[in-house]
């Protein structure tokens, strides 16, 4: 059953998401993209359990997650028909879409997507997981964070996809540093199970 927090976490960010004068097209069809975080924030409940999370890396790993692909809804109202094409081009890529966003507008739909979700004032420790869900090395904490939560979640729900490998990739070299690889395995077999 769902609690209080998480329906209260999934009332909030589904206005923040309305709250954007953003129309669904084919390239950015905006009720998948709603449900992909909400599929992202539920597998980060489940790695939350497995790695027992304290309550408030949790609850900030859910809100975070809920939001991490914000922005792309920012950078196809920033960039209209110039995103549009990048991501029609995506769909045969030779790599990643964060990377490409990247190399084409020098930002990608993390820092997107953080910049706005700070204008809200949402915490830090949200912002950054959203701003680093797909570099997740880039950040300076080497402790489990609601970041390593949203990473790991955002990388299991696209690799069940087909195509999901082209969106993201699992960042090994950040997992080492957490000591989590070894683990990962029995996640990934733990968390299929439950489905
Ligand atoms: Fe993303
Ligand atoms: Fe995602």
């Amino acid at each position: 059953m769902l609690g209080l927090d998480t329906v209260r976490g999934i009332v909030t960010s589904a206005h923040l998401f309305e709250a954007l004068p953003s129309r669904s097209t084919k390239e950015l069809p905006v009720a998948e993209l709603w449900n992909h975080c909400v599929s992202t924030a539920v597998m980060v409940r489940r790695i939350a359990w497995h790695v027992r999370a304290s309550a408030s890396v949790n609850r900030a790993a859910f809100t975070a997650a809920l939001l991490h692909d914000v922005g792309k809804v920012v950078m196809n109202l920033a960039h209209g028909e110039a995103y549009a094409a990048l991501r029609r081009r995506a769909e045969t890529p030779q790599r990643p879409l964060w990377q490409e966003e990247e190399r084409l507008f020098g930002h990608h739909h993390g820092t997107a997507g953080a910049l706005l979700l700070e204008l809200w004032g949402l915490p830090g420790i949200v912002v950054e997981a959203v701003a680093l869900h797909h570099t997740p090395h880039r950040t300076r904490e080497g402790s489990t964070t609601p970041l390593t939560l949203v990473h790991i979640a955002n990388a299991l729900v696209h690799l069940d996809n087909p195509g999901g490998a082209a969106e993201t990739q699992l960042d090994f070299n950040y997992l080492q540093r957490l000591l989590l690889p070894g683990k990962l395995d029995l996640w990934q077999t733990a968390l299929t199970a439950e489905d």
